[in-house]
């Protein structure tokens, strides 16, 4: 079963608390997120292999480490995983990134996609999946399936914040697949928003409302 991961560092949880205030506008907001998923994505990959070699520096050669395994792609789902890829690339700037459109039918709160376009050799990386929000869970795990019918396994799922609901419907869909979020709220409420959340993370990210 997937492991989740709930990031309790103090920079963390005080960005995502002005995050959270209503009164936060479109430019901080924007801001905040790229810093947090910068800091999340320093644990996200804490468990990515490393290699030896050999380097020399102006004192002398030495044996130290690099990266090694899979490379990394950065899948968000539009709009608002959009969001957080400047602050995953800070970290991780040789990572491809690809593209998957969904938005959430506000009557039936289903996925309903609308573009996919990922690097051609997405099936040889560690894909990290970027959404600020995971409510019902039905867009990141439709983007996952999207993801696995094209050959691609090697799935990380990176949420700002999740309700239960959401985190359970990937794990229960998705078992394979570990999730990272900053934050598990309280509940859904009846329009499936997030308690008490931060309201529509795509509008307040591009101030579309
Ligand atoms: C939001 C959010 C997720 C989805 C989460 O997107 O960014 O993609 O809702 O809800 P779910 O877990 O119930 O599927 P939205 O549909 O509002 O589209 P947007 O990013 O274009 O604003
Ligand atoms: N999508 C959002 O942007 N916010 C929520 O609370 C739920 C879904």
């Amino acid at each position: 079963m997937g492991k989740v991961y709930i990031f309790d560092h103090p920079l963390i949880q005080h960005k995502l608390s002005i995050m959270r205030d209503k009164s936060t506008g479109a430019k901080e907001f924007r801001e905040l997120l790229e810093e947090i998923s910068m800091l999340m994505v320093y644990e996200v990959t804490r468990d990515l292999p490393t290699e030896e070699t050999e380097v020399e520096t102006p004192i002398c050669k030495t044996t130290t480490r690099v990266l090694s395994g899979k490379k990394v792609g950065v899948v968000p789902i539009l709009r608002a995983g959009l969001g957080m890829v400047d602050g995953v690339l800070k970290l991780i700037p040789a990572a491809r990134v690809g593209h998957i459109g969904l938005y959430r039918d506000p009557e039936t709160l289903e996925p309903v996609e609308y573009y996919c376009k990922l690097p051609v050799d997405s099936e040889n990386r560690e894909l990290l999946v970027l959404d600020p929000m995971l409510a019902t869970g039905g867009s990141a795990s439709a983007a996952i399936t999207f993801l696995k019918q094209r050959n691609c396994h090697n799935i990380r799922l990176v949420n700002l914040i999740a309700a239960p609901e959401g985190i359970e419907r990937v794990r229960k869909d998705h078992p394979d697949v570990n999730i990272y979020v900053a934050a598990c709220d309280e509940k859904l409420n009846e329009h499936g928003y997030i308690v008490p959340g931060l309201g529509d993370a795509g509008d307040r990210l591009f101030g579309t409302k």
